[in-house]
């Protein structure tokens, strides 16, 4: 049984020891600590700052100029921070609405290949559904296969693939003269009956 959750103080330790991982795979911003101007360190002694930081990307008036509204929600199960999924109600620029879409997600690297993926996609799914939306774009790479079947079980429709340019590549830490491309599906969200 997992859930969603907003960030909360509650999961301090899972999920300082689920952000270690992150970084020890290389990928130090998909709790988005160094986006908010975090590392490691600081968020062991700062955790109450960067939940609040965190939180605010939810809303337009906290935002810094030029930033997207962003609501992030921590899955959680048996207690602990298993990963986290964000949810971009507006597709307000064109890197969003081109490569970055609505939804995105990560599983903590030790609990993957556990259907926590597929799960947190269906439960993001059903908070998208709450705010309002009624499709919405997802997208992963063209090498990213785990990714692709999570979003071909919630029912993503394939729409197109584009290529990803060079400066985008290297932003997520890829050779620069890699062959990837970006994939984009769409799901419809039938409307829950009152
Ligand atoms: C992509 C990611 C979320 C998958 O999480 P997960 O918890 O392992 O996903 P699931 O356990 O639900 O697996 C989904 C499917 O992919 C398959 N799969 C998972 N890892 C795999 C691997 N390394 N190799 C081959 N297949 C794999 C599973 O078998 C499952 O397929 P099935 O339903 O046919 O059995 C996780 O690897 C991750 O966080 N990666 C880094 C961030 C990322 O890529 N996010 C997506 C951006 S679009």
């Amino acid at each position: 049984m997992c859930f969603l959750t907003r960030p909360s103080e509650a999961y301090r330790d899972s999920f300082l020891s689920g952000a270690a991982e992150f970084c020890a795979e290389g990928r130090t911003d998909s709790t988005y600590a160094e986006f908010l101007g975090y590392d490691q360190k600081a968020l062991e002694r700062h955790f109450g700052d960067f939940v609040h930081d965190l939180l605010n990307l939810a809303s337009d008036d906290a935002l810094p100029r030029g930033w997207q509204q962003d609501q992030v929600f921590w899955l959680i199960g048996g207690g602990q921070y298993l990963g986290q999924t964000s949810i971009r109600p507006h597709l307000s620029s064109r890197y969003l609405l081109t490569y970055g879409g609505h939804i995105g997600y990560s599983i903590r690297p030790s609990r993957r290949r556990q259907g926590y993926g597929t799960r947190i996609l269906a439960l993001a799914l059903e908070e998208a559904r709450r705010l309002g939306l009624q499709r919405v774009l997802i997208t992963c790479n063209s090498d990213n296969l785990p990714s692709k079947r999570i979003i071909e079980q919630n029912g993503g429709r394939y729409e197109s693939a584009m290529a990803m340019p060079a400066h985008l590549l290297r932003a997520e830490g890829r050779s620069a003269n890699g062959q990837v491309d970006k994939l984009r599906y769409w799901i419809e969200l039938v409307p829950q009956p009152a």
